[in-house]
C-alpha cells in the first residue's frame, strides 16, 4: 500500500515562514494535524492560532535547531516511535556568494542543514515508515539542483545531491510502501533571499517569484499522487525543457549572470 489520500498527521520542517508555512496551510486544509518544526517560537504560535482560528485541526509546535544535535536526536525519537503520515523536509538556507569568499561556517551550516539533515531524518523516519508499511516523504530541492549556479555553487551542489538522494531512496523504499518526492521550486516569494544574504543588485533577487502557496500546493498534489520529482508552473517546466536544448555552458553563463553581481566582484 502507498500514500493514503487522506493524511491526519503530517510533519513540516521550517514551518516558520515561506514555503514551509505554505505547506502547514495546505496539509492543514486537507485535514492533516501537522506538527510544525523551526527555531522562531512566536511565529510557530501564530501560525497554529491562525491555523486552529479557520476551524482547522490545530499544528503542534515543535520549537527546534534542526542543527542542535540535542534538539535533532529528541525529534527522531518522536517520530520514530511513531512516525507521521507525511513527512516534510523542508527548512533549509541558501547562500548567494562567490565561493572563495564564502567562510567555512556558513558552508558547513548550509550543507547540514540543506543535505544531511534531511538524510538523516529521511533515515530515522522513512524506517519507521516501511516498519510500518506506508507512508510519505516529501524532500524540497530547488529548480537549482538542475543547473550549476555561479556565486550560488555550494547551494546547488547540496540541492543536486538531495534532488539524486531522494530519488534513489524513493526507489529503494517503493517496493516497501513508502514514497519520496522531491519538490523542485523555482524563484519563490519568502524570506529565504533576506536569510541568505542575497545581494539585492544581483538579476535573480529582482526576478518575478512564485506565490509559496502554489508551489505548496504543487508539491501536496505530487505527493497524494505519488510523483517522484515535482517542477511546480509551466514557467519551470518550460525552463527545463529548454536546458535540454540549450548548450550547457551557455545555461551556466547566464546562471552567473543572474547570480553574480558587481558587487560580488570586490568581495
Ligand atoms: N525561496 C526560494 O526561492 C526557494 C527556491 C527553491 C527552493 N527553496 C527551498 O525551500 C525551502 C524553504 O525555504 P523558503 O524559501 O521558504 O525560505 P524561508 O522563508 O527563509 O524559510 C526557511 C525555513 O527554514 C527554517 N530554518 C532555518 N534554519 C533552521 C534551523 N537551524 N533549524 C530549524 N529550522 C530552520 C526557518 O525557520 P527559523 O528561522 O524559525 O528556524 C524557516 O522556517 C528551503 O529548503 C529552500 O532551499 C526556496
Amino acid at each position: 500500500m502507498t500514500m493514503r489520500n487522506t493524511i491526519r498527521r503530517a510533519v513540516v520542517t521550517g514551518a516558520s515562514s515561506g514555503i514551509g508555512e505554505a505547506l502547514a496551510w495546505e496539509l492543514a486544509r486537507r485535514g492533516a494535524t501537522v506538527e510544525i518544526v523551526a527555531r522562531r517560537k512566536t511565529r510557530l504560535e501564530k501560525l497554529a492560532d491562525a491555523i486552529h482560528a479557520r476551524g482547522l485541526p490545530r499544528p503542534i509546535v515543535r520549537v527546534a535547531d534542526l542543527l542542535n544535535e540535542v534538539d535533532l536526536a529528541t525529534l527522531e525519537g518522536t517520530w520514530s516511535e511513531n512516525p507521521p503520515d507525511v513527512f516534510v523536509n523542508n527548512a533549509g538556507v541558501g547562500m548567494n556568494r562567490p565561493f572563495l569568499s564564502s567562510d567555512l561556517e556558513s558552508m558547513e551550516r548550509l550543507i547540514t542543514l540543506d543535505l544531511e539533515v534531511p538524510m538523516r531524518l529521511s533515515r530515522t523516519v522513512g524506517g519507521a515508515m516501511v516498519e510500518r508499511g506506508w507512508g510519505a516523504i516529501l524532500n524540497v530541492a530547488s529548480i537549482a539542483a538542475f543547473f550549476p549556479t555561479p556565486c550560488h555553487a555550494v547551494y546547488s551542489a547540496a540541492k543536486t545531491a538531495l534532488l539524486l538522494f531522494s530519488e534513489s531512496l524513493d526507489l529503494e523504499l517503493r517496493p516497501s510502501g513508502v514514497t519520496v518526492t522531491t519538490l523542485c521550486p523555482g524563484l519563490t516569494n519568502t524570506e529565504f533571499f533576506e536569510a541568505g544574504d542575497y545581494l539585492t543588485d544581483s538579476l535573480v533577487y529582482r526576478m518575478s517569484r512564485d506565490d509559496p502557496k502554489d508551489v505548496a500546493r504543487a508539491g501536496i498534489k505530487g505527493l497524494l499522487k505519488g510523483r517522484v520529482v515535482v517542477v511546480p508552473g509551466i514557467k519551470l517546466k518550460v525552463l527545463l525543457a529548454l536546458q535540454r536544448l540549450i548548450p550547457h555552458r551557455w545555461l551556466v553563463a547566464a546562471a552567473g549572470k543572474a547570480m553574480c553581481t558587481e558587487s560580488h566582484r570586490g568581495l
